[in-house]
């Protein structure tokens, strides 16, 4: 488990819902429930709220086990639309709190970043959501929240992969207590999964190399939350606490990192999502 900056408690692997919609959906997250995941994460943009509520009223684990994740999108930044749409989140999951909420993008050249965290920081005291946070926050970003709010983002969650390691934010984030939260943490499935200093060393610890790419991310000190429809790889993926990937073994994992790295470019010092 993780302990936030806030107090309050996270598990230390996720479960991403990106693209989990409609019936399907729903039962993918039940599924992946049912395998062991106690956190998972959606957000506004993803229209699979209502599956994630869906499923958590299908499931036997007590909400209060649960922790639930949303984003606002950058279209609704103007502190009385994130406060509705915070509202219109929960009505959408048929919850009456997020564990955790978080600001999906920056949007750097909108300016717009510190009036919704101001909305969210109202959210907490509200009891709409228990713990706030960020997504792809840079150093510039995260220096001007805790400068102009005083209230500093519990996570981070960034693009991290072996092929996009995130080491200067990283050390950003621990700096300030933040925990990186890893999205793509498989690289979307792209060529990461066929790497070959990746597929020697996961034959090596005789794993996955999923299992292997999330325990290098767990032995960074990150929390990752990959997405998987299939259950035999939920079950993989969350089964990564039996090993350990020796310091040397690491360092061959952490030179994998590319400048270009990123699965589709979205660096967040120009990338704009709304
Ligand atoms: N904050 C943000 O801006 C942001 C951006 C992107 C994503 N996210 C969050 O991060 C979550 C995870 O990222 P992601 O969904 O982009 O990518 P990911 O978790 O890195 O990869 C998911 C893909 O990998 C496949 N997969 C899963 N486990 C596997 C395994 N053990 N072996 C081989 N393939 C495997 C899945 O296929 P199957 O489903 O067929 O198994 C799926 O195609 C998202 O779902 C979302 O919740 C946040």
């Amino acid at each position: 488990m993780y302990k936030l900056n806030d107090g309050q408690i996270i598990p230390e692997v996720g479960f991403g819902t990106y693209k989990l919609n409609g019936s399907k959906g729903a039962q993918s997250i039940v599924s992946a429930v049912n395998n062991g995941y106690r956190m998972l994460d959606t957000a506004y943009n993803y229209e699979n709220e209502g599956a994630v509520g869906h499923a958590i009223a299908n499931v036997s684990i007590p909400r209060t086990e649960l922790t639930v994740t949303s984003k606002l999108p950058g279209r609704y930044y103007h502190y009385d639309d994130a406060i509705e749409r915070i509202q219109e989140s929960l009505y959408r999951a048929h919850l009456d709190y997020f564990d955790l909420y978080l600001l999906h993008w920056p949007n750097p050249k909108r300016d717009m970043y510190v009036e919704a965290w101001n909305a969210l920081i109202d959210a907490q005291k509200f009891g709409l959501v228990k713990s706030i946070g960020v997504c792809n926050f840079l150093p510039e970003h995260l220096d001007r929240l805790e400068k102009e709010t005083g209230v500093v983002p519990v996570v981070n969650q960034i693009e991290l992969h072996p092929y996009f390691n995130q080491k200067d934010m990283r050390k950003y984030d621990s700096e300030h207590n933040i925990v990186t939260m890893d999205w793509s943490p498989l690289g979307r499935a792209s060529a990461v999964l066929k790497d070959p200093t990746l597929v020697e060393l996961a034959k090596k610890y005789n794993k996955s190399v999923g299992q292997l790419i999330l325990r290098w991310e767990h032995q960074l000190d990150t929390l990752p939350i990959p997405k998987s429809t299939h259950s035999s790889r939920q079950l993989d993926n969350i089964d990564i606490f039996d090993f350990k990937i020796s310091d040397e073994d690491m360092q061959r994992i952490n030179g994998l990192t590319k400048v270009d790295g990123r699965v589709k470019n979205q660096d967040p010092a120009e990338y704009e999502e709304f």
